[in-house]
């Protein structure tokens, strides 16, 4: 193939992000997926609330799925329109067409990822979600392949950038809650309802993926205990700092011999002098503990436009390589695949 073309769904903070990313940086991507990648289509469900940032790229528009379905010339579907449904529909009917799928949505994979995954092992698709924990850190990949060699006990973190940018904003200016929100959803950190982020959802989410990778199981949200910042005020944090303490959103997932798989979310007081209190604003940073490589810290900006563009690019890229050496749908076997009692059965 001379050029790999994309299907994109939703032109949002992310799929904008995609747009910029692959036409700036065309020629360099070009060289390195070993052809051109081009949006063709990109599906909206309203034309007119395109950001002239975003309209100067000559591109195609729909707000018909079936034109991206339907046409031979797309190769991959990138969803990045957000929500459970229609989502998990539009990732199913472009798997069932043929069409790889690249995604950042933790909320369909926390719920659905166990039989997206056998649909795309089943197509030989590739089916890749880079972008869906951590924003632009890559944390996917490393669980999946680099430490798979490991028996991991522990996957824990901070996993919401919108809180942690909240928090952080809170404790260092003094913002009240509803300001420090307002400032996340200006900055395109927010889920588009953003409940999730500040009652822990979209963290129990994530924790939800990485356990599922990290342990090779298929976690769902209820199986995690979640509580979110919705209660933190102020004056907890300004408490938490004459004591010499921050306070974090932490996702933790365990597995061990006694209590087998335990996923949790929830505010925690950190000593100032603990790694994580200092990862500050929209950062996130994720560390795996596995029995051959000890500990691993990942970090970097957990969400926004181009960090998660980044993710998603670098997904892209990969499946076109794939596509072009005839190696599609490996990465879709063997993930999410059983499910471990938590606790053990005695
Ligand atoms: P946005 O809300 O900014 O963008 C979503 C876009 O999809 C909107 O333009 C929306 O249009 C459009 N859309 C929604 N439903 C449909 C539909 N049925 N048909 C066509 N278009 C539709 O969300 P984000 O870009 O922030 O997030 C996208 C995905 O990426 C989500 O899964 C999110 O969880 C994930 N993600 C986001 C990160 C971030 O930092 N923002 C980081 C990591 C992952 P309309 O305006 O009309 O509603
Ligand atoms: N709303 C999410 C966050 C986006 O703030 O972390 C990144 O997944």
């Amino acid at each position: 193939k001379n050029t790999v073309k994309i299907g994109l769904l939703g032109c949002g903070t992310v799929g904008g992000g995609v747009i910029i990313v692959l036409n700036e940086n065309k020629e360099d991507i070009a060289r390195k997926a070993g052809c051109a990648v081009e949006v063709k289509t990109v599906l909206v469900r309203d034309k007119s609330k395109l950001k002239p940032e975003i309209e100067k790229y000559n591109i195609g528009y729909t707000d018909n799925l079936d034109d991206i379905l339907n046409d031979p010339e797309i190769d991959i579907v990138v969803e990045l329109i957000g929500r459970v449904h229609p989502a998990k529909e539009y990732i199913e009917a472009a798997l069932q067409h043929g069409k790889h799928v690249v995604t950042a949505n933790k909320d369909v994979l926390a719920e659905y990822g166990k039989s997206l995954f056998a649909l795309a092992a089943e197509k030989q698709l590739d089916f890749q979600f880079e972008g869906a924990v951590g924003g632009g850190i890559p944390i996917i990949r490393p669980l999946r392949s680099c430490l798979a060699g490991n028996k991991i006990s522990r996957v824990m973190g901070i996993v919401n950038g919108t809180t942690n940018y909240m928090l952080t904003r809170m404790t260092e200016a003094g913002l009240s809650y509803e300001n420090a929100l307002k400032e996340a959803q200006a900055k395109g950190y927010a889920e588009s309802d953003p409940t999730a982020d500040v009652e822990g959802i979209d963290a129990a989410r994530k924790i939800t993926v990485l356990a599922s990778l990290a342990f090779n199981t298929a976690l769902t949200l209820k199986d995690v205990h979640i509580e979110g910042i919705d209660n933190v005020e102020a004056c907890d944090i300004s408490y938490a700092r004459e004591l010499g303490y921050v306070v974090k959103l932490l996702g933790v997932a365990k597995n061990d011999p006694e209590n087998g798989i335990t996923a949790n979310v929830y505010p925690v007081m950190l000593p100032k002098n603990h790694p994580l209190a200092s990862v500050n604003d929209v950062y996130n940073a994720i560390y795996v503990n596995g029995d051959a490589v000890g500990d691993a810290m990942f970090m970097g900006r957990g969400a926004g436009r181009l960090p998660t563009a980044s993710a998603v690019c670098g997904d892209i890229i990969d499946t076109v390589r794939n596509i072009c050496h005839n190696a599609c749908g490996r990465v879709s076997g063997n993930l999410f695949v059983e499910k471990k009692m938590c606790p053990p059965e005695k």
